[in-house]
């Protein structure tokens, strides 16, 4: 049967491709039972009504430490919830009790020691906080907290007031509100070397400046030296208790992803042999990442679909790997500074122009290009060099030593390396929003 519509197509692996979605949480969540029970051991006296307590939690990256912290927080307020209705449900059974002057089924002391609990919980993810592309720090989490927790009408703008005014207003929010606060800062070494924030939540009801609430703080992040640079004072706190959460070996891995199949994927369309391939691929290359054996995954079926396929082969998610690192690579491209993109740019227009690999004056008069297209001050041909080293240590370039002798003397030539070609840098630049601007390159 003909399809249709061209967008429609003949062959579908996919019963429900959400579930491969980067935002969906997991209903059940797998091989992660050690660091399940010490995080539910850390969330305990939340439910209990007492203080609640801090904790750091480190990992490598897809290995779940935000797929656990949403599981078990929705966890939290949900058995909560319950626990408040049953309490509810006993005050006012035994104030009948009482009216009707009958012998009460619950001891009123019972009732009295278990409160109700009173919980919120604000979550920010501190990538990205900033427009400007300048680095998060305390300053910005501290406004998006106090956002999250006010009405839309009543947020704050990123810039123009004082660190401690913005404290204050964060301290003012929760005090209003009252009860456990938890405070769950995902990505939090994106704050950089200002951990301020960090020693400032954790104290700020032994310093006084909240009266009503108890704020807890739970501190993930998957850089192993933004951990070890914490200030002595945040260590203290913050890392009361630390989660490690270890990479997923690849057993591990095929369990996560056979149970994310069957639900995303119509049966008969996989075999255990894609399962193994993904599960293998992620543990050898993504260090036992999730994120990547899910992507390879899914990935993959789109690739089948594309081709009219209702099985997924090997071949498949070969290729799939293929077009992540692709997309991996754009992405470590955006990363850069802007200098070093710009030093990026002046490369790709070299290469185009057939003009790499290049000596250092040749990219510096194409980088000076660059960064004036887009209006920002270049850099020194000193200052560029810098960045231009930096970029071959991290292996987006290569250099060349070339020694001519006498007569030429010895200089640098630098290209791409094999990972990188210049459509890379072009969709960079575009995924950031920053039109490609052509550049003429002298002499070619
Ligand atoms: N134990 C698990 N069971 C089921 N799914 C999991 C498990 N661990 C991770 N996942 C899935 O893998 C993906 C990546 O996990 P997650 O986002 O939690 O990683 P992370 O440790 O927070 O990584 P990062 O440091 O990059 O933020 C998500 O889609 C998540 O649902
Ligand atoms: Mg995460």
């Amino acid at each position: 049967m003909a399809p249709d519509s061209i967008f429609e197509d003949e062959a579908e692996v996919f019963h429900d491709i959400e579930v491969l979605e980067e935002d969906y949480t997991p209903d059940t969540i797998l091989c992660r039972d050690e660091v399940m029970t010490e995080y539910i051991n850390v969330l305990k006296p939340i439910y209990k009504g007492r203080p609640p307590q801090n904790a750091f939690l480190y990992g490598d990256t897809g290995v779940g430490k935000t797929a656990v912290t949403n599981h078990l927080t929705t966890q939290l307020e949900a058995d909560i919830r319950q626990k408040n209705e049953d309490i509810e449900r006993q005050h006012e059974q035994s104030e009948q009790e009482t009216e009707e002057q009958t012998q009460p089924a619950v001891e009123p002391d019972a009732v009295d020691s278990a409160a109700p609990v009173d919980l919120t919980i604000v979550k920010v993810n501190c990538q990205n906080l900033t427009s400007t592309g300048e680095r998060t720090s305390s300053y910005q989490v501290a406004i998006a907290l106090v956002n999250e927790l006010r009405p839309p009408k009543d947020m704050i703008a990123s810039t123009g007031y004082a660190p401690q005014a913005v404290y204050s207003m964060l301290y003012e929010e929760m005090d209003a509100l009252g009860g456990t606060v938890l405070v769950i800062l995902d990505e939090v070494d994106r704050i950089g070397a200002d951990d301020t924030i960090l020693y400032e939540l954790p104290r700020a009801r032994a310093n006084e400046k909240v009266e009503n609430a108890r704020i807890g703080l739970i501190g993930i992040s998957n850089d192993y030296t933004f951990r070890s640079n914490l200030s002595p004072k945040v260590k203290d706190t913050l890392c009361e208790t630390e989660i490690k959460f270890p990479a997923y070996n690849a057993m591990q891995l095929r369990e996560i992803l056979r149970d994310r199949a069957s639900r995303a994927l119509y049966d008969n369309t996989y075999g255990d042999d894609v399962i193994a391939l993904c599960a293998a691929l992620a543990t050898r290359e993504s260090s036992g990442s999730a994120r990547k054996a899910i992507n390879l995954l899914r990935r993959a079926g789109e690739i089948a679909e594309n081709d009219g396929r209702t099985t997924i082969l090997e071949a498949d998610v070969h290729e799939a790997k293929d077009d992540l690192e692709y997309g991996d690579m754009v992405d470590s491209i955006t990363d850069q500074d802007a200098h070093k993109r710009y030093v990026l740019a002046a490369v790709a227009h070299l290469s185009n122009a057939d003009a790499t690999p290049a000596r250092v004056k040749e990219v510096h008069r194409a980088y000076r290009a660059v960064a004036e297209s887009y209006a920002a001050d270049p850099l020194s041909q000193r200052g560029m060099y810098n960045h231009l080293t930096k970029l071959a240590m991290l292996g987006f370039l290569t250099s060349h030593d070339n020694n001519e002798g006498i007569k030429g003397g010895q200089y640098y030539e630098f290209e791409f390396s094999d990972e990188v070609d210049r459509s890379k840098v072009r969709e960079a630049f575009e995924s950031m929003g920053h039109s490609w601007h052509d550049v003429r390159i002298h002499g070619s």
